[in-house]
């Protein structure tokens, strides 16, 4: 079930977002956090800092499992996915970075990198699962027409995917990455709270087709319909189409 709130703009949500979590965070010093990169959790990373430097909750025994990473660029790439949870988060929090897990986009054998990660997945089960929206309703990097019953496994991303990520590139779409592992819509779809951020007239249209639209691979984010504890907070031009 989807439960929708609705934020005025984007550093509303974040903070909207925070608050959704929190309590796991205090609660549960040993929690799984499932996470995601690109601009929409950005703000979240950066409420979750300031609560940790005020010294109200502690990341030292918990885990992180990310979404996603694109295949091919080295881990010291400014926007790999790795870069960009260190710089954005974990170097200033006190998670231990042995814990902190990203596929591996390098790997020689990426089918049994892919398994390895879903079966980490599996043992650690997310208690609360970060996702933004891609335009298209991808959610990870579960471009439309993944199956459902999708675990880690490697994708060919989509040309409009990698035209709204060029942006990271110097604008330059040569230098996107072509492909990225993700972890499958059934790993997400394992996490106990999934909380969904969008921001922007750019996901207006996912978002309406995530709540309101069929159930279906067209928009992968729909299969959210059918999980039990899904937050979506989205600012007002991400819910221009399913005000009040
Ligand atoms: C990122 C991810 C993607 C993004 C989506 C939105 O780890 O899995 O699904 O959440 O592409 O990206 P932004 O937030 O940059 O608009």
């Amino acid at each position: 079930m989807i439960v929708l709130q609705h934020a005025k703009d984007y550093d509303e949500m974040s903070k909207i977002a925070y608050q959704a979590i929190r309590e796991i965070l205090i609660n549960k010093p040993d929690a799984v956090l499932g996470l995601a990169t690109g601009s929409t959790p950005i703000g979240l990373y950066k409420e979750m800092i300031k609560d940790y430097e005020a010294g109200n909750v502690s990341y030292k025994n918990m885990v992180s499992i990310n979404l996603d990473e694109y295949v091919g660029l080295p881990v010291e790439h400014p926007e790999s996915y790795r870069s960009f949870m260190n710089r954005n988060l974990f170097d200033h929090i006190d998670i231990d970075k042995n814990n902190t897990h990203v596929p591996n986009g390098l790997a020689d054998d990426v089918d049994q990198a892919c398994a390895d990660y879903t079966a980490f997945a599996k043992a650690h089960p997310i208690d609360v699962q970060i996702l933004g929206i891609g335009g298209n309703g991808h959610i990870g990097f579960n471009e439309p027409g993944t199956a459902f019953s999708s675990n880690t496994h490697k994708v060919e991303l989509k040309e409009n995917t990698r035209k709204d990520n060029a942006r990271f590139f110097d604008n330059d779409l040569s230098k996107v990455p072509t492909h990225a592992i993700t972890l499958g819509l059934q790993d997400i779809m394992g996490a106990k709270l999934i909380v969904l951020l969008a921001s922007g007239a750019g996901k207006a249209k996912a978002i309406k087709e995530m709540v309101l639209g069929p159930v279906t691979p067209d928009c992968p984010a729909s299969i959210l319909q059918t999980h039990p504890n899904v937050i979506v907070i989205a600012d007002e031009a991400a819910s221009y189409y399913i005000k009040g």
